[in-house]
């Protein structure tokens, strides 16, 4: 249980509610005796009371009665209090632990998220919290509750009878025992079920989202068969979940109604003896009742916190998990990026795989555009991340004004850049707000001014309420080359210093392109810029053009020189010339 011991920090935090919720707990235990010992009073003096009339006996009791009421109803504040004390302390560890995971998520580099599925990196932050709030939470008030509540009881039951306590408590062993044994029963029963459930609903929603493609295929018959066979499976799993809770109950109660007959029977002898009284009797089978329910929930509470520990042993694991890219806030930050440059830089993305990238050499600065051009997979994108510092070179280094990039601030440096991705990740948000994304305070001129270089104000100013539209699953659905369009409109709305533009041309004709790079030539003027593509005509203007094959650097120039050199670029040129004249 030890990962579990790392939340203390956060019982310490809340120290102050944790211990208001306990003196409630205590309080609430100690109104709990008092139903169980008004009513011994109650019997006693009915059967003690030979000398009372009718009406003054009505009356006493009927004191009894409201007192017995006042009791739960006192008792009854104190758990509302309880649990308004420590379960708000559960959500407030809860809500702490998630931000931490986030901010986790944050810092981990691409290396981490490479070799992470979605699922996992979902489930740590929902699912295993709420595993932990379990124990931070219910676990934690019902176990200080339970204990003491045995404790409370048994002194009470001990001050009266300690033979009689014996005799209650002598199934309570047991009956743990078998509580322990069941549960376990029930919970992997309880996870089949669990299991066939989610395989159930995987296959019904691939069903959906590829309802074309089975139609198409004429897949509708076999797909029903499957979803029979799984909702077949799913019904087993849950009638022997049923049959086992069916019987669990009784064997309980079966359990109690023994020792309440044992109390009666044994109370009887006891008050013969003039050892105890009738009212005793009644005392001792309350607090049996008492008894049971905790000592039944003492399975479900230790199942929780064997959950809880495996959660926090994966989040603990996961915290500790390092970057390999560090945010170094203390690195240098210059006044301004004058120039970029990747020296003798090699790159493969695990220990034993191919280089994606081999001694490239390249030098970037203010007011030029460069070019790297390649198929797809030659590398491109590699390099622009290996300029953002997304992973960090394998051999060789990155300058930035000659200063190793590992030097640097990389927070300033991120802010620095505005790289329009290959693929294009627009929020659930307004078309402003994902305009604006990387800018903190903008004004409408430059919104757009933005949208207007981008080519696609005038799509945006027809969406039905402009640049207040919201994008996503429940907005419009935009085309490919119009996610393009805000997402160039969201680098420009930056004003990076180095602008990277990843393959970000292809979705557009070759018309919209040429006039959207002539609408960003003002824009470069003042900038780095780097343009990746597979396509003559989104490269031809640079300065210079990189010619990049399997990760290696074969020629570079300009559109001009390479089509004299007549080597790969010209032979580029030539089929992609025969490929438009094909389409047109
Ligand atoms: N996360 C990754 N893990 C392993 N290999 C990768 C990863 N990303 C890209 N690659 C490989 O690196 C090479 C270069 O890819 P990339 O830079 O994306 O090429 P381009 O952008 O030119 O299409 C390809 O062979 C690709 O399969
Ligand atoms: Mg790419």
């Amino acid at each position: 249980m030890s990962d579990l011991l790392t939340l203390n920090r956060f019982f310490v935090k809340y120290r102050g509610r944790l211990a208001l919720g306990l003196i409630f707990v205590l309080f609430a235990n100690y109104f709990g005796l008092l139903p169980a010992q008004i009513t011994r009073k109650a019997i006693d003096f009915i059967s003690t009371g030979t000398h009372h009339n009718y009406s003054d006996s009505a009356k006493t009791l009927t004191l009894y009665a409201l007192g017995i009421f006042g009791v739960v109803f006192l008792r009854g504040v104190l758990l509302f209090l309880m649990r308004q004390t420590i379960i708000v302390m559960s959500r407030h560890i809860e809500f702490d632990m998630k931000n931490e995971i986030y901010d986790q998520y944050q810092k981990l580099d691409m290396h981490f998220y490479a070799s992470a599925n979605t699922g996992d990196l979902m489930n740590r932050i929902s699912e295993d919290v709420s595993r932990v709030r379990m124990y931070t939470g219910p676990a934690i008030m019902y176990l200080v509750n339970i204990t003491v509540m045995i404790i409370v009881v048994f002194i009470a039951m001990m001050n009266i009878s300690p033979g009689l306590t014996l005799v209650v408590l002598f199934p309570l062993p047991l009956l743990v025992i078998l509580i322990y044994y069941v549960q376990k029963i029930i919970n992997t029963k309880s996870e089949k079920v669990q299991e066939a459930l989610s395989m159930l609903s995987t296959n019904v929603q691939e069903s959906f989202a590829g309802i074309r493609i089975v139609k198409s295929f004429s897949k509708e018959k076999d797909f029903a068969a499957l979803f029979h066979s799984q909702a077949k499976n799913y019904f087993n799993q849950t009638m022997q979940l049923a049959r086992i809770n069916a019987l669990f109950i009784p064997a309980i109660m079966l359990l109690v109604g023994i020792s309440s007959v044992t109390i009666i029977y044994y109370g009887g002898i006891l008050v013969d003896e003039k050892q105890i009284t009738y009212g005793n009797i009644a005392e001792f089978v309350i607090y049996l009742n008492m008894l049971m329910w905790p000592v039944g929930m003492l399975g479900w509470i230790i199942t929780l916190i064997q959950r809880a520990d495996a959660s926090q042993r994966r989040i603990n694991s996961f915290l500790h998990t390092e970057s390999e890219i560090k945010y170094n806030n203390t690195g240098i930050v210059p006044e301004n990026v004058k120039s970029i440059e990747l020296k003798n830089v090699s790159f493969s993305f695990g220990k034993n795989s191919d280089p994606a990238l081999e001694n490239i050499n390249l030098q970037l600065s203010t007011g030029k555009v460069i070019a790297i051009v390649g198929t797809t997979g030659s590398g491109k994108t590699t390099i622009a991340n290996l300029v953002s510092r997304l992973y960090d070179p394998t051999q060789g280094e990155v300058l930035v004004n000659d200063i190793p990039l590992k030097n640097m601030n990389l927070e300033w440096w991120r802010r620095q850049i505005g790289f329009i991705t290959q693929d294009v990740l627009l929020f659930s948000d307004s078309v402003a707000n994902n305009i604006a994304f990387g800018t903190k305070e903008y004004d409408t001129e430059s919104l757009t001014a933005a949208a207007k270089t981008a080519m696609v104000y005038d799509e945006i100013v027809h969406f039905k309420d402009g640049f207040s539209t919201m994008l996503g699953e429940r907005g419009v659905n935009l085309s490919g080359g119009q996610k393009q369009r805000i997402s160039i409109a969201r680098a420009i709305m930056k004003q990076p210093q180095f602008l990277i533009l990843d393959d970000c041309l292809s979705a557009l004709d070759t018309g919209t392109e040429e006039q959207l790079l002539q609408n960003l030539l003002p824009y470069f003027q003042h900038r780095i810029t780097l343009i990746l593509g597979h396509r003559i005509s989104s490269v031809k203007h640079a300065d210079e053009i990189i010619v990049l094959h399997q990760g290696k650097i074969l020629e570079r120039g300009t559109h001009l020189s390479l089509l004299q050199q007549n080597g790969f670029y010209a032979k580029m040129v030539t089929e992609q010339l025969k490929k438009q004249a094909v389409k047109s």
